[in-house]
């Protein structure tokens, strides 16, 4: 068969797709939400279940979203839909690809809100704004950039317009290029931080906190928020990832790809842990902020050690790129959509998506002051965002996605892609592609939604 090419163009190696994988999966939901919640849900019990999630859900169906994303080389709506006439099924699985599209939207929409705040830290670590703060100073700070919807929007525009500018250039100008260097330079300032850690007199308390295991923590609540942010650590349930593999090269193993993609994610997600809570316990804070857990404690640190505003300017910035390589991929599926469609140039595409993006972001920061009084079922605007993405839309877009690479692509289809040599591996994945991720995510739903009427 002669082997299709994707029009957007494709990455360089296999290890450009690594890294670009890397860049979206690694991101805010590691360094900035996987403590918080964390936190929020008592530490270790917490962790084991998401680890179980990672690799009995994440792996299997990231390297599903990978070989349906090769297989037809285009955006996922198109994907879904050619994938599905080529196994002799309706072309409507293309309504997955649609909620992903819409998923991508709403989250990029707060993660656009909180790239802002650190683009903001970024800027005041730079001015020595931070300079010696302590718990109170450092509470109060963030605190009145929330309530500043004026700073708060031109961080968002500053971001949006960041995004749009990698898009705009495409696949091998824009994308690979962006991530070729920023995502090396992350590891190496994370590992610093964990060398700072380290030393601090809370180091293990925080080791403590992450990797004590007391199962009497856990409640059904936060099963669903570990089996959530699975999937959004992950970038899983919307087709970044599927976007990202249909521009991999043929050759190369989707399996080893996927593993490799999944490890570096939990490892960065484990090591920011390693570097927040040492720092919360020795300076005692509340592990259970909230969302400000990261703005709130770091600066505290910063303000301390020597060279901190430095080190605190340094590690904002990496942040800040965290967010942008994947920010990147919430919206690349929706640009490449719009050029396969109507043959757009990237960069209307990209002015569209950004006018329409930048305008929910403005909903999404108004939550923390001039929307503050407006809810939806309970929930402010950011939070409700939050919710309906990482713990409805991205399992229930991970559920079709397994069970449509499971029960209704061919098996040969699925032999071919992923072109496992073992017997044995291919048929660990086919299980828990087909029975243990479709059956995890219905079990956890359903038990939430019948303790949540009950
Ligand atoms: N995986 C990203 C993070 O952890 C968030 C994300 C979700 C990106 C879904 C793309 C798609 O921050
Ligand atoms: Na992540």
């Amino acid at each position: 068969m002669q082997e299709k090419k994707s029009i957007h163009g494709a990455w360089a190696s296999r290890w450009i797709f690594i890294l670009a994988a890397t860049g979206s999966a690694v991101g805010l939901g590691n360094i900035w939400k996987f403590p918080y919640i964390t936190g929020e849900n008592g530490g270790g019990a917490f962790v084991l279940v998401y680890l179980f999630c990672i690799l009995l859900v994440g792996v299997p169906i990231m390297m599903a979203e990978v070989l349906i994303g090769r297989r037809a080389r285009q955006s996922p709506i198109n994907a879904m839909k050619e994938v599905a006439i080529e196994a002799n099924h309706s072309g409507n699985w293309s309504l997955v690809g649609w909620m992903g599209v819409l998923a991508g939207f709403m989250i990029f929409s707060f993660y656009s809100v909180v790239a802002g705040w650190v683009l903001y830290y970024i800027a005041g670590m730079g001015v020595g704004d931070f300079a010696s703060i302590d718990g109170d100073a450092a509470g109060a700070k963030f605190n009145s950039l929330l309530a500043d919807p004026q700073t708060l929007v031109i961080w968002h525009t500053v971001f949006v317009a960041m995004v749009m500018l990698v898009i705009a250039g495409g696949v091998k100008k824009g994308l690979e290029n962006a991530v070729k260097f920023l995502m090396p330079a992350l590891f190496v300032l994370l590992l610093v931080m964990l060398g700072y850690s380290m030393q601090t007199e809370g180091f293990s308390a925080g080791w403590n906190f992450l990797f004590h295991f007391d199962p009497s923590e856990l409640s059904w609540d936060a099963v669903l928020v570990a089996l959530g942010h699975a999937f959004f650590t992950l970038s899983l349930g919307m087709g970044a990832i599927m976007a990202y593999g249909s521009y991999m090269p043929k050759k190369s193993s989707i399996g080893g790809s996927v593993v490799t993609i999944a490890l570096m994610d939990t490892l960065v997600a484990l090591i920011a842990g390693l570097v927040i809570f040492p720092i919360v316990f020795a300076n005692g804070m509340d592990p259970g902020a909230g969302p400000g857990l990261m703005f709130v404690t770091l600066p505290v640190a910063f303000g301390q050690m020597p060279g901190g505003q430095i080190f605190g300017f340094v590690f904002f910035l990496l942040v800040g790129i965290a967010a942008w390589t994947s920010a990147i991929s919430l919206i690349e599926p929706a640009a490449a959509w719009l050029v396969e469609k109507f043959g757009w140039h990237r960069v209307p595409a990209c002015i569209a998506l950004g006018l329409l993006v930048w305008s929910l972001g403005i909903a999404a920061l108004g939550s923390f002051n001039f929307m503050s009084d407006f809810t939806i079922f309970g929930f402010n605007t950011f939070d409700f965002l939050d919710f309906m993405t990482a713990n409805v839309m991205l399992p229930l877009g991970g559920l079709f996605i397994a069970i449509f690479a499971g029960w209704f692509i061919t098996r040969k289809m699925a032999e071919d892609e992923l072109a496992i040599s073992s017997p044995l591996l291919f048929n660990a994945w086919y299980i828990a592609l087909r029975f243990v991720s479709p059956v995890a995510v219905a079990i956890i739903f359903i038990l939430n939604l019948v303790e949540k009427l009950s």
